[in-house]
């Protein structure tokens, strides 16, 4: 099978990984805008015949989605035989209902709009909370893989004694099984969002624990406030300075600085989204 990677800009590194492990051959692609801002891209590249991966993490997604959509229509009309986006942070996940009248289910249409042009889906822990599976709404076939083993292993071999920390009760699904892995104990909080930057969180019982490393285990870091209002709690409860470990490094705005201003030890995430606290490499699991 022959195999072509286009990295779409910001995705370089990881792409050249993914060609290193599949033995793929690396795509040629010119994107720029036009004078009038519009997108131009160009495939100089061969694609008759093969499988092309586009590779494109979606944070900020309204600007790449263009580039993505142009690039694979173009390789469909130049003769590929099949497109797979590889994304490993899948935007637009988190609006899976309606918390206000007039909204729309932003989810569901993102997933038509991507299901329409790709015919694969390869990504890392899409945030899943009403929902069970991709295929509620994607209608194209997709492969999620989950980084809690690559966490579990990074918290065995690098952190004394940790307690493990879920800040919502969604988190429950990952915490748990990153904990059982790496044989922690875990504590879930419950935690109310009044608006995109203002959050509270349950206060956690953590006085048994006092002698352990707390450690902070979300999926998504977007404006960091999850993390900021738990850490504020473990500092009243007298527990040293927490890690912080994300799946994906959102970070919205300075979020990143705020999160360790607050008092966390460190701030860890996995390769889904290119960052300095990128210290889990999930790329074998994208091809596995
Ligand atoms: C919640 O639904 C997610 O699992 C994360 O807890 C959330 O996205 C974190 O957002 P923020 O960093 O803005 O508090």
């Amino acid at each position: 099978m022959k195999k072509i990677f286009f990295a779409l800009p910001g995705n370089e590194k990881l792409t050249l990984q993914l060609i290193q492990k599949e033995k793929g051959e690396q795509g040629q692609v010119e994107i720029r805008r036009f004078p009038d801002d519009e997108t131009y891209i160009r495939i100089l590249s061969d694609v008759r015949d093969y499988n092309v991966f586009l590779v494109c993490t979606l944070h900020k997604p309204d600007n790449k989605i263009v580039p993505l959509f142009f690039l694979a229509k173009t390789a469909k009309e130049m003769g590929a035989k099949s497109v797979c986006l590889i994304a490993p942070y899948l935007a637009y996940m988190r609006q899976d209902t309606i918390f206000k009248l007039g909204e729309g289910v932003t989810s569901t249409y993102f997933a038509s709009f991507i299901s329409s042009f790709v015919n694969r889906l390869i990504t890392i822990d899409p945030h899943l909370h009403r929902r069970s599976s991709l295929s509620e709404i994607y209608t194209i076939p997709t492969k999620m893989r989950h980084a809690a083993a690559l966490i579990s292993l990074y918290i065995k071999n690098n952190i004394k004694k940790p307690l493990l920390i879920g800040p919502d009760m969604e988190s429950e699904q990952w915490v748990s099984e990153v904990a059982k892995n790496a044989n922690a104990p875990y504590i879930i909080l419950t935690k109310i969002r009044h608006g995109d930057r203002n959050v509270t969180v349950s206060i956690p019982q953590v006085e048994q624990y006092n002698d352990h490393t707390p450690v902070l285990v979300d999926d998504i870091i977007s404006t960091g406030r999850t993390l900021i209002e738990t850490i504020s709690h473990l500092k009243i409860a007298g527990m040293q300075p927490p890690i912080c470990i994300g799946v994906h490094a959102v970070f919205a705005g300075n979020a990143y600085q705020e999160i360790l201003k607050s008092g966390a030890k460190e701030v860890i995430t996995c390769n889904t989204i290119l960052h300095q606290s990128n210290k889990i490499d999930i790329s074998d699991l994208l091809m596995s």
